[in-house]
């Protein structure tokens, strides 16, 4: 996050201001006080696996009850051992089983304004017919399953069918690139692609099954891939479909999604699974170049995720839930999908983007759905405050009662904008922290009980109990910077990375042994509230997406003109952090011709999102005697500031004067 290098941090240091939950939402809130929260804290700290042990019992459909809470073999969790669950059942059947049958569970917008809505009831026959379908093409519980979507109701409905017969999920975010499918494809062994001939971006057809095609030519494991037709989506008479993206089918690999459908039986129960039977694998970057696949199972994650979106969103029946994040991340797995419909909640979902056609889309969805929760990202409250407040004050939103954010830290600044001009002062912010790996929300205000701080995530929910400790495991004072761990498992929490136990033990238990290091500096303060302060790795937020520097930097060396490339986050006003890069060539010329083929050669291996925002030449990169880039420099250079650290075991100082006077 931005402030960890730039100069945020002293702001977020210095913040003072308090917000109490609002009385009128506390007395109707699920914990209503602080009182309430430090109790209920104390009981789950005092005997964490009795307390998930109590709630999973109540929140979950057993067709075979658990004998052990906890299995703990460091640093290898089993959660609600011996017991049999289903996901798709938990989100589903037992939703029809209270009578939700016709609650609304899914409303849908695509971009260019075509409209859906799905019951829980029609939810579940969907789902039954599309596993039937996954298991007529062959689909065993076990499987892995490809998913390259745009965010359409069938990106959940293909995800719940997996879930259904225990079939293994990978979701690929469907702005990355046909390389980076067939990377996670293959390290997943993915058997099954599936996707959609286009989605709307922007006003734009995006042709993700062309993108599938380059993808699957490099994807051995996979047999055969499902296309859903998403249809123009413009008002009859405008949507001839001529001008949209036709997928060319492969006759025996490739089948359409709507003729599987109309012969499928909606008649298909529930496999009972093991607790720890895999659920999902979503990759996720870390600091080596290799994308890591985060594995989360069954019942500890369904369970984390069902509780932490009654608590957080303080969930009432007549809630509509709108988290804008895309399925692809793990925000939208965890609160567009598994958290929101375990809880029998009603979720709105959108394709497109915020500012298509203009930058009012998302007040106006709003409006126009009477959402009560949206939760969003800093990146895009920073892009709103850009667009200017017109586009907010157009449109009513007296309907919202709750907001949140995550992602990235949010600025003090864009705190107070998002709770005055959309909140209206009248909403609580709930700043809520987490990571892929996590499964569910950490730390977060409960917005009927703690009082917010803009900046802070304020407080661990009941069952999590972090720390804060130096490199050698011990805790630092309150004020004192660290690392954050936890010191307890939980039963959100990754079971491992997906083929490599290793790279599981060495990244995440190793450097405070036996203890979760989540891999960013945080602070605590006076009152027990946790500031989270960046990354300890090489590990960048662009606009809230998770970015390897070495990711970045082996795309740039797969490029033959390319010696030698180190990239670093630089603070951005908008994206929070920007991608900056230093290449040394070893032949071509190094101009802005250059420049462009580059950021299409990232754009290519890996996606739009880690395109490089700043591209520059130099004749060698600054290293230590020992070889290591200094990246510490290259920062502040990118940044634009003076050099603070000790450069003297700069290997050639020429190079250093170099970069700072930008030569070429
Ligand atoms: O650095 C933290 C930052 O995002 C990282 C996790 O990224 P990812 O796995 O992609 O998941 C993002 C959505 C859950 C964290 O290690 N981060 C996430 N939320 C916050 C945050 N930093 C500060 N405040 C937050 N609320």
């Amino acid at each position: 996050m931005a402030a960890a290098h730039g100069g945020q941090i002293d702001t977020v240091m210095h913040e003072e201001r308090r917000f109490a939950p609002p009385a009128e939402f506390a007395q109707q809130a699920r914990i209503k006080s602080l009182d309430e929260y430090q109790a209920l804290w104390d009981q789950a700290a005092a005997d964490p696996p009795k307390f998930w042990a109590d709630l999973a019992k109540e929140e979950l459909h057993w067709f075979q009850p658990f004998n052990e809470a906890l299995v703990w073999k460091e640093p290898f969790a089993q959660w609600f051992v011996g017991g049999k669950t289903n996901v798709s059942y938990n989100c589903l059947d037992r939703n029809l089983a209270a009578g939700l049958g016709d609650r609304t569970a899914i409303l849908w917008e695509g971009e260019p304004g075509d409209t859906r809505k799905l019951t829980y009831a029609e939810l579940h026959q969907e789902v039954c017919k599309f596993a039937n379908v996954l298991k007529q093409l062959g689909i065993q519980t076990g499987d892995r399953v490809s998913i390259y979507m745009p965010m359409v109701p069938e990106l959940a409905i293909a995800m719940l069918a997996c879930a259904r017969i225990g079939a293994i999920h990978s979701v690929i975010f469907a702005g990355f690139s046909a390389e980076a499918i067939a990377e996670r494809n293959r390290d997943a062994a993915a058997k099954l692609q599936i996707t959609a001939d286009f989605g709307w971006r922007r006003g734009k057809a995006l042709a993700l099954k062309d993108t599938v095609d380059e993808a699957l030519a490099k994807s051995p494991t996979v047999e055969k891939c499902i296309v859903f037709q998403r249809g123009t989506g413009k008002a009859s008479g405008t949507g001839s479909g001529a001008n949209v993206p036709q997928a060319k089918m492969q006759p025996g690999r490739d089948f359409w999604w709507h003729e599987l459908m109309k012969e499928a039986s909606a008649e298909c129960p529930a496999t009972p699974l093991d607790s720890e039977t895999p659920l999902y694998i979503l990759y996720t970057s870390g600091s080596t170049g290799k994308p890591k696949g985060i594995k989360h199972t069954t019942a500890g994650y369904n369970l984390y995720v069902k509780k932490t979106f009654q608590w957080v969103f303080d969930h009432r029946e007549d809630d509509i839930f709108w988290c804008t994040a895309d399925i692809g991340w793990v925000t939208g797995h965890s609160y567009v999908v598994y958290g929101p419909l375990s809880a029998g909640a009603t979720v709105l979902m959108y394709e497109g983007a915020p500012n298509y056609p203009d930058e009012a889309r998302f007040w106006q969805l709003i409006e126009k759905y009477k959402v009560t929760i949206f939760y969003t990202a800093p990146t895009a409250i920073r892009a709103f405050i850009k667009w200017g407040d017109q586009h907010v004050k157009k449109h009513d939103l007296s309907s919202l009662r709750l907001l949140g954010t995550v992602g990235e830290g949010i600025n003090p600044e864009a705190w107070m904008w998002y709770h005055r001009t959309v909140g209206q002062e009248r909403c609580p912010i709930v700043d809520t922290w987490w990571q892929t790996e996590t499964g569910g929300i950490m730390m977060s205000p409960l917005p009927g009980a703690i009082a917010t701080k803009p900046g802070s995530c304020t407080k661990p929910l009941p069952g999590i109990i972090p720390a804060i400790v130096d490199p050698d495991g011990e805790p630092v004072g309150t004020h004192q910077g660290g690392w954050l761990i936890m010191t307890h498992p939980w039963p959100g929490m990754l079971r491992g990375i997906w083929g490599d136990d290793g790279r599981f033990k060495e990244v995440y238990w190793t450097r405070v042994p036996g203890k979760y290091l989540a891999g960013d500096n945080a602070r605590c303060d006076d009152d027990g509230y946790y500031w989270i302060m960046g990354r300890i790795d090489d590990v960048l937020n662009v606009s809230g997406h998770r970015l390897s520097t070495i990711e970045i930097e082996s795309a740039l060396v797969s490029h033959p003109d390319v010696a030698e490339a180190a990239a670093v986050g630089r603070p951005d006003d908008l994206k929070g952090e920007a991608v900056a890069v230093f290449v040394t060539l070893k032949r071509g010329v190094p101009n802005d011709a250059m420049r462009e083929e580059l950021k299409k050669h990232v754009r290519h291996e890996i996606g739009a999102l880690a395109q490089p925002d700043d591209i520059r030449f130099t004749n060698a990169l600054p290293k230590t005697r020992s070889g290591k880039i200094m990246r510490r420099l290259l920062r502040d250079i990118a940044a634009g500031k003076e050099t603070s650290g000790d450069t003297t075991t700069l290997e050639d100082f020429t190079v250093l004067a170099k970069l700072r006077h930008n030569e070429e």
